[in-house]
């Protein structure tokens, strides 16, 4: 058997060109949804990523706003500018791209981060919102994961969907997102014993751990669906993800390339998410003029 290959950057336009109507449609009222972004150091990685969430959100006709900082920045600083970012009409989503400088506290920032801007969903009332099944901003990468399920069509519920690796950006949110849909959920991390008496036994295998072949064919039941969120450089230097991807794609059901599998759908709910912090918004102001 030979996979079908989940199209995330397929997918991922036909979303950005959902979320362009919506904009365009705000924008005839006045109103432009606005997002800001916190670099902070140089790290190489974390400028890409941020370089492409400014380009897609211009492509988009959103208003976005980079703020840069060298690493020798205090964490008061940043704290203040979160507080001025909070209180500025013109901001919808505020997102600081993480890792920070050892001397910054992450969670601290998070927390200053207004939930109602939170457009990564990493503030605990988000989280907390996520996981007791209320409206909330999900996490941009599981929550791309599970749109492109929806996309192929596939029926969750009942399914056995096994989880590997088990971060606060994706692990752990993912299975609560497949939880929602009725699937029967597994973790798996570092500490597990025998991975694979575990996977093999999945409908529905996602890696997101960051390790380089990591699953392969003899961690897949025949026709399963595989997801792979890694992000890896191969010994060539080329991206990969946790997946053996030559060998897997001849076993599994459904399989997600890299790049071009859930990466693309990650920065696409980031703009769907600060589209949605930015209708929120209008609302309010709507509604306070009644
Ligand atoms: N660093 C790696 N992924 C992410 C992400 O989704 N959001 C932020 N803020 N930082 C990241």
């Amino acid at each position: 058997m030979t996979a079908i290959i989940i199209d995330g950057k397929e997918i991922a336009k036909k979303k950005k060109m959902e979320i362009i109507d919506q904009v365009t449609e705000m924008k005839k009222q006045d109103f432009t949804p606005g997002l800001a972004v916190i670099l902070v150091g140089d790290n190489q990685a974390s400028r890409t990523y941020v370089n492409s969430k400014q380009k897609t959100a211009k492509e988009l006709g959103m208003h976005n706003v980079l703020i840069e900082y060298p690493s020798s920045i205090t964490e008061h600083e940043l704290l203040a500018k979160i507080d001025e970012l909070n209180n500025d009409e013109a901001i919808h989503g505020i997102l600081v791209q993480l890792p920070l400088p050892a001397h910054i506290n992450e969670t601290n920032l998070i927390e200053a981060i207004s939930p109602e801007k939170d457009v990564d969903g990493f503030h605990p009332l988000n989280i907390g919102r996520m996981m007791t099944g209320q409206d909330a901003f999900l996490p941009c990468t599981p929550y791309g994961v599970m749109v492109m399920l929806e996309e192929i069509g596939l029926n969750l519920e009942g399914k056995h969907v096994v989880i590997v690796g088990r971060s606060n950006i994706v692990g752990k949110p993912a299975g609560q997102l497949f939880l929602k849909e009725n699937a029967t959920v597994t973790y798996c991390h570092s500490k597990t014993k025998d991975l694979a008496v575990h996977t093999k036994k999945a409908d529905i295998v996602v890696s997101a751990v960051g390790k380089a072949g990591l699953i392969t064919a003899d961690h897949i039941k025949p026709g399963a669906v595989v997801i792979d969120v890694g992000m890896n450089r191969d010994e060539q230097g080329k991206l990969c993800g946790d997946v053996a991807y030559a060998e897997v794609k001849e076993k599994a059901g459904y399989i997600t390339p890299v790049p071009g599998g859930v990466g693309p759908m990650t920065i696409t709910m980031l703009m769907y998410n600060t589209l949605k912090s930015a209708k929120n918004h209008l609302n309010n102001l709507q509604n306070s003029n009644i």
